[in-house]
């Protein structure tokens, strides 16, 4: 009997004695090599972490989810997926949760989740032209993210706004590539000075909602570099970010998740870019071509598609060698990620601390459009606050670009903290109006309520007698102006580019009134992209252009209506004349071939699609001053309660070597504090090759500059800033002749200087590829002489 338990044991501690020292001689993330790591894996194990583990959305469940997933996704509840790790070879799980504006927990509710800071839309960050607050905005919400256990956000957006109804435009920065690519930029490098990472999104081409997963856009080798991919090429060089996800369209032919040309020759060989991406949710269609093509990881993550590889690779027809280096790509990132260093998350961050920061930011990147000595507003005063959006606050879009958030502040309560008197009775009418109009609503389960957002509130409609009656109690008119719009779809020209007659009739009626009183009218725009101006700014004056502010956004009006903030934002993208100015206009968002139906995400009915992008690179202002049509507001624009003078501005040569240094002053020579942002433009010869009339390239803020001050500014410009996209020569070429630099915005030049380059530089030769598959009819504006 001894001898049996003797042996039993000594067999037991044998068994165990191998299995520990096998466990010691597996190899461990971050202690062995990820080589050795990656060869120790199974072909499932790698499987699993090339294809992510589901998305956690109630009423939607998903093939292929597995416990150590679920495990993952507890931990942050309604996170957007997670990367599967692998325990045994130390390799943990982590979590992607959306971005951009904010935390966006899909089943929240019941979660911590719930308190999460919206910080203002990326359209209203790019409008403070402020790359420091940007930094200072992106590190806040990263720790706030890591306090929730967040990995890696998804964001920030940088998609070219290319069109003004773009749904997603929100999202993104600008019409401009050197903004979007400066901004993002500073957001990247705020967010992972937290050591929490990024998946800027989406990448690239990706400039509507209309068939979004289907659309192929046509363009030409010379827009996309210039336009669509510069912005990229400047964010990822200067920030390197942890990650990037593909977009769901096909650019020139093949997805941008299956394309080796963008996501291995343009973005790794020719850029340097030394994260992983991942696909967008449920984008791409081969399983097999993405992992090709670079795209490392697949999200959310399905079963079939997992199958598809492993299938592949048992066939022959996928090089494991393939997965081993997506895989080391997801590996060396996962060794700086909060859970990978243990990082004790605390479920609690900063919301107070973080609530100040948004605030700040929203009040920087508000614009004042019109102020015919309106604002700011007599302290202590009366104002009539009238529109729905004035009581219940538009903080940021709809979508997965839609934040968790705890509280909104309305302008009506923002106006009421800075001590204005607000009329009670105009208060209860239309909060009382909101409620009753949201309780009569049909519910929609939350897959409805993200693809296609419950229609907003029509506009409450004061009567006559009403306006002339708050018309005599009241100093201020107040109006404001709302409008929501998020993933899915692009937004209209009738109703919502352009105002409703509603929406017109009571801002004539209410301005009729006060005039008549001799009392100002003030619009507030609580908006997500550019809206017509011109049919009714005439009628009021002043406008402040606020976009979506986040979650203190009423506080952040009243900062800058009160004139505690000076207004210091600048469009950074046009406010046309009227939208059928729009070169875009013209192919947005395409078409779609209905006899070509194929399977959309979540049952979706889809069509192939295809937009072909015939402006070239004149999007934007770049259209606007080069082909003399007159915006309502321009690029560059946005008005102070102060004035600026710009003198002095220097070249330290006449002629272009390898670089020139461009000196300039700016003095406020009004009478309040306040900051301007320095806009440094170029023209270039066109002899050889058509170009915009003028080119942002560098830009500056000044810090707050005392009635009287002056700061003095020095950009340096260098060869590839000059350069523009030779197709012909697949290069990058400055070419030889007169340059101007222009200090100013996109129409007004305030100084101006010129310098000559003797020989053209040929600054970067490039691959041939992304070459369109169709033919382009692209503008130029000899072209459009002629006719
Ligand atoms: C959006 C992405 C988002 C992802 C995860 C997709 O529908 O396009 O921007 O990050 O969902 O929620």
């Amino acid at each position: 009997m001894f001898n049996h338990i003797h042996r039993f044991l000594l067999a037991c501690i044998l068994i165990s004695a191998t299995i520990l020292t096998h466990a010691q001689n597996l190899p461990q993330l971050g202690k062995n090599s990820i080589q050795e790591v990656v060869f120790a894996m199974t072909l499932e194990e790698k499987v699993n972490l090339l294809v992510g583990g589901g998305m956690n959305v109630p009423g939607m469940p998903l093939p292929g989810a597995n416990t150590e997933v679920t495990t993952a996704q507890k931990r942050v509840l309604g996170a957007a997926g997670t990367i599967v790790g692998v325990p045994r070879l130390g390799i943990p799980s982590i979590v992607v949760c959306d971005g951009p504006a904010g935390i966006h927990a899909f089943n929240a509710g019941q979660s911590r989740l719930y308190y999460a800071t919206a910080w203002p839309i990326g359209t209203l960050l790019a409008s403070t032209w402020d790359t420091t607050l940007v930094k200072k905005v992106g590190a806040a919400y990263a720790k706030e993210a890591k306090e929730y256990g967040i990995d890696i956000l998804l964001g920030p957006g940088l998609n070219i706004q290319r069109n003004p109804l773009g749904g997603r435009n929100f999202e993104y920065y600008s019409e401009d590539p050197i903004v979007t690519g400066n901004i993002a930029a500073a957001m990247v490098e705020g967010i992972q000075s937290k050591g929490v990472g990024v998946s800027a999104k989406h990448f690239f081409a990706n400039n509507q909602e209309t068939s979004r997963t289907t659309v192929n856009v046509i363009a030409s080798e010379r827009a996309l570099r210039e336009i669509y991919l510069k912005g990229w090429e400047l964010m990822v060089k200067r920030s390197k970010p942890w990650t990037i996800m593909s977009s769901y369209n096909l650019v020139n032919g093949p997805f941008t998740a299956e394309n080796a040309e963008l996501l291995t020759t343009v973005l790794r060989k020719e850029w340097g870019f030394k994260g992983f991406v991942m696909s967008d949710w449920f984008g791409g269609r081969d399983a097999v071509g993405m992992m090709k093509a670079g795209n490392n990881l697949i999200m959310p993550g399905l079963g079939p598609q997992k199958q598809a590889i492993l299938d592949a690779v048992k066939a022959g027809q996928l090089d494991v060698k393939v997965l081993d280096q997506n895989a080391a790509d997801i590996l060396n990132i996962m060794l700086l990620t909060p859970t990978y260093k243990g990082y004790k998350f605390s479920d609690n961050p900063d919301l107070k601390g973080n609530a100040k920061i948004s605030r700040e930011a929203a009040a920087e990147g508000m614009i004042l459009l019109k102020n015919n000595n309106a604002l700011p507003i007599v302290p202590g005063s009366s104002v009539a606050v009238i529109g729905n959006s004035g009581y219940e606050l538009i903080a940021g879009g709809t979508g997965s670009g839609d934040v968790t958030k705890m509280y909104t502040v309305s302008l009506a309560d923002g106006l009421f903290h800075a001590g204005f008197s607000t009329d009670a009775e105009l208060y209860h009418t239309y909060t009382q109006y909101l409620e009753d109009e949201k309780a009569r609503k049909p519910k929609r389960n939350l897959m409805e309520e993200l693809m296609k957002p419950s229609e907003p509130t029509g506009e409450f409609m004061l009567s006559a007698d009403r306006i002339t009656k708050i018309a005599h109690t009241g100093n201020y008119a107040i109006i404001s102006i709302g409008r929501n719009a998020g993933e899915g779809s692009d937004r209209n020209v009738d109703g919502n580019y352009n105002l409703k007659e509603n929406e017109k009739e009571l801002i004539k009626n209410v301005a009729e009134a006060f005039h008549s009183n001799n009392k100002k009218v003030i619009v507030v725009l609580n908006i997500a992209g550019p809206i017509d101006v011109a049919q009714w700014r005439d009628n009021v004056d002043a406008i402040l252009l606020a976009w979506q502010p986040g979650v203190e956004g009423g506080n952040a009006m009243a900062d800058v209506l009160s004139g505690n903030v000076n207004p210091s934002g600048k469009l950074a993208t046009t406010f046309p004349a009227s939208y059928s100015d729009d070169p875009t206009g013209k192919n947005f968002p395409g078409k779609e071939f209905k006899d070509k139906p194929l399977p959309g995400m979540f049952g979706q009915k889809v069509f192939e699609a295809e937009v072909i992008y015939e402006e070239g690179v004149y999007v934007g202002y770049r259209y606007y001053s080069t082909f003399g049509v007159k915006p309502s507001y321009e690029f560059g624009y946005g008005l102070s309660y102060t004035d600026f003078i710009y003198s002095n501005l220097k070249l330290n040569s006449l002629t272009f070597t390898d670089k020139i240094t461009a000196t300039v002053t700016v003095t406020n020579s009004g009478k309040v504090a306040g900051k301007e942002v320095v806009q440094v433009y170029i023209g270039a010869p066109t002899n050889k090759l058509d170009k915009p009339a003028t080119e942002l390239k560098a830009f500056a803020k000044t810090g707050l500059l005392k009635p009287g001050e002056s700061q003095t500014f020095t950009f340096t410009i260098t060869a590839d800033q000059l350069a523009s996209y030779q197709t012909k020569l697949t290069s990058w070429v400055a070419d030889a002749g007169r340059y101007t630099v222009k200090v100013g915005t996109s129409e007004t030049v305030k100084q101006s200087a010129e310098f000559k380059l003797l020989k053209d530089i040929i600054v970067e030769k490039t691959d041939k590829v992304l070459v369109p598959n169709a033919a382009i009819n692209e503008m130029t504006p000899k072209a459009t002489a002629k006719k």
